[in-house]
């Protein structure tokens, strides 16, 4: 594949949470307007969602996805777990590897693949330093608690700024770069 990609994608709080304790997602429902932002179109969005070859989350993100209502359409999922997981699902298999193998898979069969989630998954990621994108939507909310996008990860990580966009419901999307650890 062409400059295959991994992108971590995940929206949060202003203060760093993606997740209410309770589980709670109304705070994802922005009723915030910011005249000077941009709304997307339908076409738009699909077009986008059409973009993405490939899906990874963990396993904890995948059973909330499936009580939510899935919206992964039949584009391929891995769920990473280390439990013998079941589905009906075609589009859906289970992983529980070195991540680096899955990583080096996916990117021979797909160009743009997007890490959806959650916490414990984005720390193992930015770890091995297996990401190569991450896109931040930021919501106009501050939960005060709950879980942490970033949880913390343990090292530095140098970021480039690749793109901000600011919505009319008050949403702002960051997309920066990960820079490559150099190797010893
Ligand atoms: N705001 C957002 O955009 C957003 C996005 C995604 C998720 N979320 C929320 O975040 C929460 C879930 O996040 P989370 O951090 O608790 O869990 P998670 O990262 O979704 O999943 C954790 C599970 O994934 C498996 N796993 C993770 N790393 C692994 C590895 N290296 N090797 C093998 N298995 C691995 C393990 O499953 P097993 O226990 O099965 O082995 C682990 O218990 C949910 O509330 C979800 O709704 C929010």
């Amino acid at each position: 594949m062409a400059n295959p990609k991994i992108t971590i994608h995940m929206v949060a709080s202003l203060d760093g949470f993606i997740a209410k304790d309770d589980n709670d997602l109304s705070w994802m429902q922005s009723t915030d307007a910011y005249e000077k932002g941009t709304q997307l179109t339908e076409d738009q969005i699909t077009e986008f969602v059409n973009s993405i070859d490939c899906y990874v989350m963990g396993a904890t993100t995948y059973e909330h996805a499936l009580q939510l209502g899935w919206v992964y359409g039949d584009t391929p999922v891995v769920v990473v777990t280390n439990r013998d997981l079941e589905t009906e699902k075609p589009s859906v298999r289970f992983y529980g590897g070195d991540l680096s193998v899955l990583v080096t898979e996916l990117k021979s069969k797909y160009s743009n693949i997007w890490m959806v989630g959650g916490a414990v998954l984005t720390k193992a990621f930015l770890q091995q330093d297996l990401a190569d994108e991450i896109v931040y939507t930021i919501m106009p909310v501050l939960l005060g608690k709950g879980l942490l996008f970033f949880d913390f990860i343990g090292k530095e990580k140098r970021l480039h700024l690749k793109d901000t966009t600011a919505y009319n419901d008050g949403m702002v999307e960051l997309t920066y770069e990960v820079i490559k650890e150099q190797p010893l």
